[in-house]
């Protein structure tokens, strides 16, 4: 038999994993949706083009990470895999005239994304994102209140030292001077720079400045900043981002060298790093606005914004700190054993109706002796054993209150409340008034 292993780039997350990632879910949506943000789920794959024009043609994700699905003969479009939601929400946003919805129009999203980079820790071919946009407002505001809520997200899973770095990169008014005196700038640099940089020079030459290629640091280093160049309508948006996070009293570090790897990025941009980690492939999320790209999507002119926080890169930061041990991992609040190993349908009936009742219970569906059965459920951290024996003619059974060691004859019908009730007080340290 051949070895199957999950492919290169890909994880399973299993059990003993997943609680933290269920709290990070549970936390992303209620923060998102307190923040009015609503849910939207778009495809997993689109058309190449909406990637292509939407994240850039001469980008990293499109140039390299795209994962391209084959063509059917009978199919005439090419699909991918999405590297990323942004695009693909902008698309759903003009295919649905949400142009025509009250604006702005605010969703958020979490899945997977797919990339097809070199793996490596914090790096995958396919991750999680948790993605928020608002789509239809110019800002200011709206950009402080979504580095606000990323800040938020991070500092509610429990991570410390979480800087924002943050930055304007302009729009189509203060590129074009700014981007002849970057060419130039690189062009006096030609013999330093390594191909895929010198291929990309008079293709894309804001791509330069976030290259991954090490020899490029020190040239970027020295290279003309934007935010030195801004028009004025940029400068004073910029401005007004500022006064709005000093307003929140939001502490972030500006960082002129932040361009981001994606085209349709303009104005502020940001990340989201644990202080003094700032290296390449830390960032935990990154986002900013992007108010070209619903028209270059086959929409009407229309500002947006929006972040995504890396779940995978989040979770590993966790982890480091020591703090991604509470999740959701409880054990069940009851066991149903039996004295007669086989009478497992009396087991799972009583299991059955407890749940029903919202209680989370195992039944014991193997067929052990009773000893072995109420050392599993010790062992699973139940609080209570549901002992089905002989009484159960009469409709009783037996809880035993594993942590106090006390047992006592319950009536089956009684049973879900009876149990609720005992769960409480063990939670709250005494007897519950409440029915
Ligand atoms: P991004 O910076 O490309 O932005 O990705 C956001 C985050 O996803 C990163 O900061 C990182 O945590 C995580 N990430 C990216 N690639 C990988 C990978 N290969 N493995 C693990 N984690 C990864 C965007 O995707 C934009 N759509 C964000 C945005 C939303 N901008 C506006 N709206």
């Amino acid at each position: 038999m051949p070895t199957f292993r999950a492919a290169r780039g890909t994880r399973d997350l299993l059990p003993d994993a997943t609680p933290i990632w269920t709290s990070l879910e549970r936390l992303t949506a209620d923060l998102a949706t307190r923040y009015g943000y609503h849910r939207i789920e778009t495809p997993m794959f689109e058309q190449v083009a909406v990637f292509e024009r939407g994240v850039g043609e001469v980008t990293d994700i499109v140039e390299k990470e795209l994962f391209r699905i084959a063509p059917r003969s009978e199919e005439s479009e090419a699909w991918a895999l999405r590297p990323e939601p942004t695009a693909g929400i902008v698309r759903a946003y003009v295919q649905h005239g949400m142009q025509t919805w009250p604006q702005p129009v605010k969703v958020y999203e979490l899945g997977p994304m797919f990339r097809y980079d070199r793996p490596q820790a914090g790096r995958y071919r396919q991750f999680w994102q948790f993605d928020v946009e608002a789509i239809g407002d110019p800002g200011p505001a709206v950009d402080a209140e979504i580095v606000e809520l990323g800040m938020r997200v991070l500092r509610e899973a429990g991570l410390d030292g979480v800087e924002v770095l943050l930055n304007s990169i302009g729009d189509s008014v203060c590129w074009p001077a700014y981007l002849a005196m970057l060419t130039a700038y690189y062009r006096g640099h030609a013999d330093q720079l390594p191909q895929l940089e010198k291929d990309r020079l008079d293709r894309n030459v804001l791509r330069l400045l976030d290259s991954k290629d090490p020899a490029m640091a020190p040239i970027n280093a020295k290279a003309p900043r934007i935010t030195d160049h801004l028009c004025d309508a940029c400068a004073d948006h910029f401005a007004g981002v500022r006064g709005h996070l000093d307003a929140l009293e939001l502490t972030y570090r500006l960082e002129p060298g932040l361009v981001r790897g994606l085209d349709y990025y303009t104005r502020t941009a940001f990340e989201f790093y644990v202080a003094g980690r700032e290296g390449q492939q830390q960032a935990l999320g990154g986002g900013g606005r992007y108010d070209g790209l619903v028209e270059l999507l086959g929409g009407r002119p229309t500002p947006g914004i929006g972040l995504g926080i890396g779940l995978d890169r989040l979770v590993l930061a966790l982890e480091e700190q020591g703090r991604a041990n509470d999740g959701d991992g409880l054990p069940p609040t009851a066991v149903v054993v039996g004295a007669d190993p086989d009478d497992t349908v009396s087991r799972l009936r009583i299991a059955t109706t407890l749940r029903a009742g919202g209680i989370a219970a195992r039944a014991e569906l193997g067929r052990r002796k009773l000893g072995k059965q109420l050392e599993a459920a010790v062992r699973d951290g139940a609080h209570f054993a549901v002992i089905v024996g002989d009484e159960l003619i009469e409709g009783d059974v037996q809880v035993k209150d594993l942590s106090a060691g006390t047992q006592k004859t319950v009536r089956l019908d009684d049973l879900p409340r009876e149990l609720s009730r005992a769960h409480a007080a063990h939670h709250h340290g005494g007897p519950t008034a409440s029915p």
